[in-house]
This record gives C-alpha cells, sequence and structure tokens, in this order.
C-alpha cells in the first residue's frame, strides 16, 4: 500500500528524534520514499547523516540556503510528498503551525503545504497538559491535521505521564491508514483504470564526448507532471526521462536516458501503449561522430561539430502502424504564431493532438511553474486558460480519458 508514496517527515528537536530512524527504515522497507527536514533542535538529537543514509536522499535543513532553493524550493519540498508527517512534534512547532508562523523550513513548509499533515506530540507531561498546547493543538485538529498519540508512560525527562511520542510502528499505522483512506476514495475517480501510457519529459543531452553535450533548459515539469496525473487517474505510466532536478512522480514507472536515440528505444520498448505524450524536449540534432575520448585544445582550431538529425520520437510513434498508441499527443513550443504552427506541426508529424504553448521569454512557462496552452486536434482547437502546470496535466489526463473512453464505445 505504501510501494511509490511519498513521505515528507518533518524532525523536530525532541529527544524522540532518535527512533526516527526506525520509522524511515520501516517506511522503505515498504517500499515508499521519504524525504527528510530536519530542524536545528532536531539535529541535536539525530545527524542529518543517519537520516540521509537511511532514506536515501537530500536531508534538508536550510530555508534560505541557496543550493536549497535552487535545487527544491520550499514550496516544491511539500508538492512532491503525498503526506508531511511531523515527528515529533515538540509543543514549539505546534504553536508555531497553529500561529502560522514561518520562520524556518519546517515551518514555512507547514504553511505552504497542501498535502494532509499528521503530528506525533512528544512533550513532557505538563507541556502536554497546558492549556496553551491542549487549545493549539483542538485547532489544529479542527483544520483538519491528524494526530498520532501522544502516550502515556515513562517520560525522558524523568516523569511520568501522558507526552510519549507514539512509537515507529504506531506512526507507520497512522501513515498506511491516510494512504488505505485516500486510496478508497480515489478509487472511483480512476477513469484510466486498465489502461497504459507513455510520457516523454525533459530534454535529452547529445554527447560531443566523454565530458561535454549539447542539451537545453528544459525542467521536465509539464512532462512529469502529466505522468503524475495519468498514474494518479489510473493508468499504469511509464515516464521516459532525460536528465532532470525532478523527483520521480509517485505511482510512475521511470526509465532515466540521456540521448534521443535513447529516448526512442525506451519508448518502443514501453508500446504496446493506449496514449503516449511526447513532453520531451528532444534535441533536433546530435554530434554526428561524438569522439571516444575528450577532445584537448591542443592549441589548434577550436573543433567544428558536424550535426546529424536525431529521430523525431513523436511522429515515429504516430507512425507505428499497428503498434501506434490510440491517442499519440505531441507538444508545440511556439514563439511565433502559436496556432497556426501547431496546426501545421501536427499534421506533419501525424500525431492526433498538439498542446501548443508560446515559450516566449517573457511568458515564464520555460523552467516556471505556470502553462497557457491551446489544445490542436483535427477538428478544432481549444485554447485554455493561464494555468499551473499540475492543473493543465490533470486537465489534459482528464480529457485524455474522455476521448479514450468515447474510441471504447
Ligand atoms: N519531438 C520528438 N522527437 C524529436 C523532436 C521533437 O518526439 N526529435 C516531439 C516533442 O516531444 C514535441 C514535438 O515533437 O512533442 C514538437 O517538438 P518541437 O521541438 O516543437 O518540434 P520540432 O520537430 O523541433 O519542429 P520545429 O523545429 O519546426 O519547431
Amino acid at each position: 500500500m505504501l510501494a511509490g508514496k511519498r513521505v515528507l517527515l518533518i524532525v523536530t528537536g525532541g529527544i524522540a528524534a532518535f527512533k526516527m530512524p526506525e520509522l524511515i527504515r520501516r517506511l522503505r522497507e515498504r517500499g515508499a520514499a521519504v524525504r527528510c527536514i530536519l530542524t536545528k533542535g532536531g539535529a541535536q538529537f539525530v545527524t542529518p547523516l543517519t537520516l540521509q543514509a537511511l532514506s536515501e536522499d537530500k536531508v534538508y535543513s536550510e530555508l534560505f540556503s541557496l543550493t536549497d532553493e535552487s535545487e527544491m524550493g520550499h514550496i516544491r519540498l511539500s508538492r512532491e510528498a503525498d503526506l508531511v508527517v511531523v515527528a515529533p512534534a515538540t509543543a514549539d512547532v505546534l504553536a508555531r503551525m497553529a500561529a502560522g508562523i514561518a520562520d524556518d523550513l519546517a515551518t514555512t513548509t507547514l504553511l505552504a503545504t497542501d498535502k494532509q499533515v499528521v503530528v506525533a506530540p512528544a512533550m513532557n507531561v505538563q507541556m502536554w497538559a497546558h492549556a496553551a498546547t491542549r487549545a493549539n493543538m483542538a485547532l489544529l485538529e479542527s483544520r483538519g491535521i491528524r494526530r498520532v498519540g501522544p502516550n502515556a508512560g515513562d517520560l525522558a525527562c524523568g516523569e511520568v505521564g501522558a507526552g510519549r511520542m507514539a512509537e515507529p510502528m504506531e506512526i507507520l499505522g497512522a501513515i498506511e491508514a491516510f494512504f488505505a483512506e485516500a486510496a478508497d476514495s480515489s478509487f472511483s475517480d480512476r477513469p484510466l483504470a486498465g489502461l497504459k501510457a507513455l510520457v516523454t519529459s525533459g530534454p535529452t543531452y547529445e554527447a560531443i564526448d566523454p565530458v561535454r553535450y549539447i542539451a537545453n533548459r528544459s525542467s521536465g515539469k509539464q512532462g512529469h507532471a502529466i505522468a503524475a496525473a495519468l498514474a494518479r487517474l489510473g493508468a499504469a505510466t511509464t515516464l521516459v526521462s532525460g536528465p532532470t532536478r525532478l523527483a520521480d512522480p509517485a505511482g510512475v514507472s521511470v526509465v532515466s536516458i540521456e540521448s534521443a536515440r535513447d529516448m526512442l528505444a525506451a519508448c518502443q520498448a514501453a508500446l504496446p501503449v493506449d496514449v503516449a505524450v511526447c513532453a520531451a524536449a528532444v534535441a533536433d540534432w546530435r554530434v554526428k561522430a561524438a569522439a571516444g575520448a575528450k577532445i584537448k585544445k591542443a592549441g589548434g582550431k577550436p573543433p567544428s561539430l558536424e550535426l546529424a538529425e536525431n529521430p523525431d520520437i513523436l511522429a515515429t510513434l504516430s507512425a507505428a502502424g499497428n503498434a501506434r498508441p490510440r491517442l499519440v499527443v505531441g507538444f508545440a513550443a511556439e514563439t511565433d504564431d502559436v496556432v497556426a504552427n501547431a496546426v501545421e506541426k501536427r499534421k506533419r508529424k501525424g500525431c492526433d493532438w498538439i498542446v501548443a504553448n508560446d515559450v516566449s521569454p517573457n511568458t515564464g512557462t520555460f523552467g516556471g511553474d505556470r502553462n497557457t496552452v491551446h489544445i490542436v486536434a483535427a477538428d478544432g482547437v481549444e485554447n485554455w486558460p493561464p494555468l499551473s502546470k499540475d492543473d493543465v496535466a490533470m486537465r489534459l489526463a482528464r480529457r485524455i480519458g474522455k476521448h479514450l473512453a468515447a474510441l471504447r464505445q
């Protein structure tokens, strides 16, 4: 049940933080991906290295770390999780959550998240019993935050009473219960169940020599979001992706490649599928004869690179005869005459729909989080309003579901 689920674990400063390695291990055993935020207080009780080794992921702790913000903004930390767990949750973090304070990475992420939050309080018995903590907890629960524990027993401070963090296996139980309920409630909303989908995403890297390559600035955000949306609606989804900084979407089978030719081979290996969505920014050209060894300056003339055209994956899938997906969707990233170019591109590539978008620098589409698209099909053009890339993905996935259902009738 936890396979492919993504848990963002926020470890705050209580002695029970030393139990988090156990929780991470149990989650990983069950196939869940765990990413940790460790507060300064938490780091007094468990080291980032331990959490990193067990989660097999980077541990985040600084709000204003330049590298963390460029690689993984605090918004994305919570967006790329299916569930946020705060364990141990100190009286302090509960108070700051209740007040909406956002002065470090943990509280900023908690304020920014759109995901379910589960807290596992851990503190001294008097602190747990204090009217302020009771009021904070009641407020958080009234906002939908779930709580597991605390239990009564011996406390680290030497006192006895309620305040002991729930055991890792109990926290695991609360996490499993959340996903079981989510699966039940989404069961009826799986219009793509029983169908297979293929999505390409990201840039491709074309080798010049073993250390250099030609690439482009595609972030992969739109393609990854489409794969996630198709999987969420029930399709068995394969994502063939060039190098990106994005986490693998939950419940999607990801094939990582570098070059256009590898991308084509991976796509062909994924056939047959019901729908293929080519969102990758495939390099149009590769270096005709990539050097086997690093090209040296050697004081002479700069080398000239002869380019060869790459295979067109979208066109190849569209012309795949019996193996052709019933629906093939391409993208057209344009800077001028967006719709007219997309209409022409749809015909030239032989696909069914083109999702056309304006990627002029002033639109902020390339690398950004929003997108304004037009769906170009044989029977006309649909203009969508500006949407987040996640919303474009979900709307497209639903449109795909409707189309395939109509084809089946
Ligand atoms: N595409 C592909 N394989 C390629 C090139 C492009 O699968 N070798 C796909 C992209 O994934 C996208 C669509 O084709 O779905 C359009 O890509 P685009 O770069 O806009 O088109 P080009 O073929 O490069 O056309 P042009 O140079 O005329 O813009």
